[in-house]
């Protein structure tokens, strides 16, 4: 299996492009499947995930061209089939989310249940009494789950937690169904925004999308159009840390600064200057970093999938910083690897303390899931000796060339 290796390196500086967002991507691939003309995708990242969800979108009976590096054409016109196979869901749960669409084109949709992964269980309790409400029969059987409805009406929708995925599943049912649709506790993310303006563009009538009310007034059929993927706010926030922990001058391009607010703050509270410049922020690092607090909460509250990357970072804070982990039950699976490291941490139930360390030292480690893997290349480009990174895959998910991008910015990194 190939891994990442990662070696001491100087503090990292430069330019550095970011991507279109994979959290933004994929819901939008599965909103296409709404379309009935062509549709045009710009600035996709080029992930794993993201060929996954196009191999889906193809066994649904669309037709999906890569026209160019980040450009993806999609005509769902002629979709046929409502069922997801095992093994393409097996391979990526947010694959869960053409559900919502086929279950409001076609008026059926069958899928296996999607898996949990290392962070937590990942339930989809949310996203099927979206389902429910607005109409939908489900059934469930040897893990497989359908939903089936000769017509969708629209109706008021409370979530209990404020889910990205529910949210986004839940829309894209409601946008053809018959009537207005309102969700109270809807998810705030900025992915959220760029699906409701994306559908927006194909015909849907949403409103609200980025605040906690969402409504949706249904509308007979959507079109085509073109739309250009928002950036990465996480692979931003990822190359931010690494300039912070390298104490290097980093700039990062093509971000959005109102998204990347939490993570700014945090590294000005650690002692970093951080400059803004309208698309593109500069984060200048130091070596003696100070400690500071995380509490991971719903956006726009300080996101989950920077937590890690963040914990990285603190391990070298001198002092005791703690992060409180709030939104998934099991996301510290990257500390026994850092602790491996020579971090010095302590769990105690869904927070952590982290007493700051001179030093870091290499060693063979394990990616859990795509953000803990890019904790630890951060810890090995400070780490003294070579990390060597292990189950790569949960990294590719998530990072289009990560190695690339920080071997450009002087990051001695490579692939064995
Ligand atoms: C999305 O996952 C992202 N993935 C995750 O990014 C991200 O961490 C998460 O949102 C939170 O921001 C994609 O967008 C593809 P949730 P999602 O539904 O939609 C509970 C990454 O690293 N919940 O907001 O699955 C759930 O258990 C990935 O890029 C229910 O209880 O997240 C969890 O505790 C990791 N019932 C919490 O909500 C439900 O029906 C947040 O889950 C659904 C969720």
């Amino acid at each position: 299996m190939e891994k990442i290796m990662v070696e001491t390196s100087p503090p990292l500086k430069g330019k550095v492009r970011i991507s279109g967002a994979k959290n933004s991507a994929l819901p939008i691939l599965a909103a296409s499947l709404l379309g009935t003309e062509d549709i045009i995708l710009e600035d996709v990242p080029n992930l794993k995930d993201i060929e996954v969800m196009c191999e889906v979108l193809t066994s649904l009976g669309a037709k999906v061209e890569k026209l160019d590096k980040g450009i993806i054409k999609i005509n769902s016109s002629n979709i046929n089939n409502y069922i997801t196979r095992y093994e393409l869901m097996s391979k990526m749960r947010a694959s869960f989310l053409v559900m919502g669409p086929l279950l409001t084109r076609l008026g059926k949709t069958k899928t296996s249940l999607p898996g949990g992964c290392a962070i937590g269980t990942r339930p989809i309790d949310l996203h099927l009494k979206g389902f429910k409400a607005l109409g939908a029969t489900i059934n469930s059987d040897h893990g497989n789950i359908s939903a089936y409805a000769d017509k969708l009406v629209g109706d008021k929708i409370y979530l209990d937690f404020p889910s990205v995925g529910a949210t986004e599943n839940i829309i894209m049912a409601a946008v053809l169904a018959e009537g207005e649709t309102i969700i109270d506790n809807a998810a705030m993310e900025p992915e959220i925004v760029d699906l409701a303006s994306f559908l927006n563009k194909l015909g849907a009538d949403i409103k609200g999308a980025g605040t906690s009310t969402i409504r949706v007034k249904g509308v007979k059929k959507l079109g085509g159009g073109v739309h250009s993927i928002i950036p990465d706010r996480i692979e931003a926030g990822t190359f931010m840390v690494a300039s912070a922990i390298t104490g290097g001058d980093i700039t990062v391009e093509n971000v959005i600064t109102s998204h990347i607010k939490p993570i700014i703050a945090k590294l000005k509270e650690v002692g970093c200057e951080v400059i803004e410049n309208g698309d593109s922020v500069r984060v200048i690092g130091n070596k003696d970093l100070k400690p500071t607090d995380i509490k991971t909460l719903p956006y726009p509250g300080f996101p989950t999938d920077m937590q890690a990357q963040f914990m990285t970072l603190m391990s070298l804070c001198k002092g005791t910083s703690v992060v409180i982990e709030t939104v998934f039950e099991n996301r510290f699976m990257h500390v026994d690897e850092l602790k491996r490291m020579g971090a010095d941490i302590k769990i105690d139930g869904r927070s952590a303390i982290i007493q700051g360390v001179d030093k870091l030292t290499s060693a063979p480690v394990k990616a859990s899931d795509l953000r803990a893997g890019a904790a630890l290349v951060l810890a090995g480009l400070v780490a003294d000796g070579v990390t060597e990174i292990d189950n790569i895959y949960h990294i590719d998910r998530g990072y289009d060339g990560i190695e690339e991008k920080l071997s450009s910015l002087g990051a001695k990194i490579y692939r064995k």
